[in-house]
């Protein structure tokens, strides 16, 4: 690999901020990167190295990275939980970034969807490109389907990432670097949750009941529903969040530290402490109802996992949907049986999104109808705060970016970068 995996020294790398001419590729590049001895919390897994930039394949592109977004696959990396991202690809060391913002650099020989100088945000999903399931089935189900970023290396915290050219998309003309670095990745998989099982397709006036409200996903969530006409219930922990929620869209709010119906489900068999359980569920329920006018959910978006999931079960209404893309709080979901089979639910699991969805999702954003929702913006050498703000539940509502090339904030394009940094023309 060549890297000195010792820190600032710039040999090969141009410095982060000074552009270098387009299309021009050091051999050398400003990386935070995750290695295997250094797995546990963010500060100590992201570190600062100067590392070789990646050759790009006949199908990929070399992305010059303004600007990268903030997400749990960053804290999972860090962590080596619940595996190392070095298991997987088995890459020296991992770059870790599955959101981007930034201008296409260099091209392999085969592609022909973008060229450089292309401005371009990314999504994170690859595939074969091969495979019946590529080519006219569902690229969701590729047996090679990979998220950029966690399960493969190459990420965007790195002054170049190297994806597949399916990836690169369109980036919104009038949103900054730092606000187009960051939504991609929540937004898409809040997208086909939404949209992507069908018949349960979000429609106009459904009511939606939104996890982690003002939290990543959750965002994404409710501003996709508000685009659709359809109401969303947020829950979330605090009154701040909640008022977050309402000003994005959201019809209304519940806390969740007023229940107590949290975790996994007692045993059936036990009917004292069932039937006590089913009271604390029905009251949250009725708080939904609430809102509802008295009626269940049509759709549940689900990703804390074990400490909610039975809850979701009883409250998602006769043949309606529990949609779930992650556990976080565990991954050991239980629920009434009785009532899924009995009342003809669905559960079903979703994982991120096609480069159709994220496409059809972008548009939506480059017509201004669904903002990025950017919070924080972070320095580059400040990657391991977000992260560790994220694992600890303490980040600000909405996405967070971090400025890589980009280290002046507000331009929405690389001759404003240029004018704002300085660098070669
Ligand atoms: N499969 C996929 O394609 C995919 C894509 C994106 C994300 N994910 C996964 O989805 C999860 C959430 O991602 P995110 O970006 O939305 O994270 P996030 O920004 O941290 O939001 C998660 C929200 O969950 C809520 N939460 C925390 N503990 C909770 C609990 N015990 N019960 C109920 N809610 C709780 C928090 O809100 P409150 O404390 O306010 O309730 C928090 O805002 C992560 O595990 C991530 O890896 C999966």
């Amino acid at each position: 690999m060549g890297e000195t995996g010792t820190g600032r020294v710039e040999d090969g790398a141009w410095p982060l901020g000074a552009i270098p001419p387009l299309g021009q590729v050091p051999a050398r590049m400003h990386a935070m990167a995750i290695r295997r001895e250094r797995h546990g919390e963010p500060r100590q897994a992201f570190q600062h190295e100067i590392v070789d930039v990646p050759p790009v394949g006949p199908d990929e592109v070399l992305v010059y990275v303004m600007a990268a977004g903030v997400n749990y696959n960053g804290v999972w990396a860090a962590l080596g939980q619940p595996l190392s991202p070095l298991d997987v690809h088995g890459e020296a060391f991992h770059i870790a970034g599955s959101d981007a913002s930034g201008v296409v650099w260099a091209v392999g020989d085969a592609v022909r969807n973008c060229k450089v100088g292309d401005e371009v945000v990314v999504h994170c999903n690859q595939t074969c490109g091969q495979c019946h399931n590529c080519n006219g089935g569902e690229p969701m189900l590729c047996r090679e389907q990979q998220i950029w970023g966690y399960e493969t290396s190459w990420g965007s915290f790195a002054q170049f990432c190297k994806v597949q050219a399916q990836q690169v998309l369109t980036k919104p003309k009038h949103l900054t670097w730092e606000e187009a670095g960051c939504y991609m990745l929540v937004y898409a998989t809040a997208w086909r949750m939404l949209y992507g099982h069908t018949p349960h397709s979000l429609k106009p006036a459904m009511n939606v009941l939104v996890w982690g409200g003002s939290g990543g996903l959750g965002t994404m969530a409710t501003q996709i529903c508000k685009a659709a006409g359809a109401n969303a219930i947020a829950v979330v922990s605090s009154e701040d969040k909640g008022a977050w929620c309402l000003a994005n869209g959201a019809k209304a709010w519940l806390n969740r530290k007023e229940f107590d119906c949290w975790g996994p489900m007692p045993d059936t068999a036990d009917t004292a402490t069932y039937s006590a359980y089913s009271k604390r569920v029905r009251a949250f329920g009725k708080a939904i109802w609430a809102v509802t006018g008295g009626v269940d959910v049509d759709i549940v978006f689900e990703h804390p996992g074990e400490q909610t999931f039975p809850v979701s079960c009883f409250v998602v209404r006769r043949g309606g949907m529990v949609v779930f893309c992650a556990g976080t709080t565990g991954y050991n979901l239980t629920f009434d049986a009785r009532y899924v089979w009995m009342r003809q639910k669905r559960i079903q699991g979703s994982h991120f999104a096609s480069r159709y969805e994220a496409d059809q999702a972008n548009h939506l954003v480059m017509d201004g109808r669904i903002d990025a929702a950017l919070s924080t913006v972070f320095a580059f050498d400040e990657v391991a705060e977000p992260h560790t703000l994220m694992w600890e539940n303490r980040h600000p509502p909405g996405n967070m970016g971090v400025l890589v090339n980009a280290t002046a904030r507000g331009c929405r394009n690389l001759e404003e970068s240029r004018a704002a940094q300085g660098g070669a023309a």
